[in-house]
């Protein structure tokens, strides 16, 4: 029996590399409707497409954003969206040498069965929705699902997330999409590192166990794992030395060096913090790239700086600059603060 490889893999081995070149990260911009109506509502800002396109043109547009920034994750809206000049957004992105990407999952809902957990839903015509991504420019996928400590997980959750990302990772790849597989493991809880330690132990086995299964090229596919800390609740703080040895070594046990790139998401750190974790993680040389997928650790400042006048995307640029160049130098291990 042989199986079907993608008549893309040449290419999704090339994006992979693209994305995950040295000195460069992801800008995670992928906020549902949903979840970007709470970040404008956060600077008094009325969720209307308007709006949303006006913040998402300052993001794309910031000037140089190329130089720290190999790839741009984006809510459908925006794919199809023009920026208030009337360039397309994913032209801008391309000019900039951002390669530009698509949240496709359909979002988080309760998982039957569960200890009030959620599952991830969007593998129905997935198919087709991916080619029609990647007819409107897209060459990366993402993929979010969550599991949660204080709630399990259960065998059932984590089975579901590893299965679900698997079957969304092969239909990706054979419509020309670089998926990126994302199990978030929540911060949420009072759990030390240690448990946390061991819940991503369990979660990632079994993500690569359905990867392998669903016959996924490792060559080309990206990861986006949260950091190793302990839970938010936790009276027990790590430092980023201790984040970035938990985290490398949860790495070393579980992820196999054909993976190009690990792009961290930020889960809810602080900026400051983000960066900091990550540069400890590129103190020595690793197997894969790694770097960062971020969007509350890269825009938090940014959309405050902005506060939707027009006369601050200049400076809320800025901003974005500075978090996009600290996290480029903590990929590099040459952050100093
Ligand atoms: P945060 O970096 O804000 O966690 O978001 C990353 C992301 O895209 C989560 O899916």
């Amino acid at each position: 029996l042989t199986v079907r490889a993608s008549s893309y893999a040449d290419e999704l081995v090339k994006t992979a590399k693209a994305i995950a070149s040295p000195g460069r990260g992801i800008l995670a911009m992928d906020e549902s409707n949903a979840t970007c109506g709470k970040r404008l509502a956060s600077i008094g800002l009325e969720n209307t497409e308007a709006n949303r396109q006006a913040y998402r043109t300052l993001l794309v547009s910031a000037p140089g954003l190329g130089q720290y920034i190999s790839g741009a994750i984006l809510f459908e809206e925006t794919l199809y969206q023009t920026t208030i000049d009337g360039k397309k957004m994913v032209d801008v992105l391309v000019e900039q040498n951002i390669v530009p990407g698509i949240k496709v999952d359909k979002g988080l809902v309760p998982l039957a069965g569960s200890n009030n957990e959620s599952w991830c839903q969007g593998l129905d015509g997935l198919a087709p929705r991916s080619a029609a991504y990647y007819q409107q420019g897209a060459r990366f996928a993402k993929w979010r699902t969550v599991v949660s400590i204080p709630n399990g997980p259960t065998e059932l959750a984590v089975k579901e997330a590893a299965w679900g990302l698997a079957r969304y990772a092969a239909i990706s790849q054979d419509n020309g999409l670089v998926p990126i597989v994302e199990p978030e493991i929540l911060l949420d809880g009072d759990h030390g590192i240690d448990r946390t330690f061991e819940v991503a132990k369990k979660v990632w086995a079994e993500v690569f166990f359905y990867l392998a299964q669903n016959n996924v090229m490792f060559e080309g596919i990206l990861l986006k794992p949260s950091m190793v800390t302990p839970g938010a609740e936790c009276k027990d703080r790590a430092t980023p030395q201790q984040v970035a040895d938990y985290t490398l070594s949860l790495l070393r046990q579980r992820i196999p060096p054909a993976v190009p790139g690990i792009m961290f998401l930020s889960g809810g750190q602080s900026e400051v913090e983000a960066t900091l974790n990550l540069n400890a993680m590129n103190q020595a040389p690793n197997p894969w790239h790694v770097s960062f997928s971020y969007a509350r650790a890269l825009q938090n400042t940014c959309l405050k700086k902005w506060g939707g006048r027009p006369e601050n995307v200049k400076d809320a640029q800025e901003v974005l600059l500075i978090r996009a160049k600290a996290n480029s130098l903590a990929q590099l291990g040459k952050y100093t603060g």
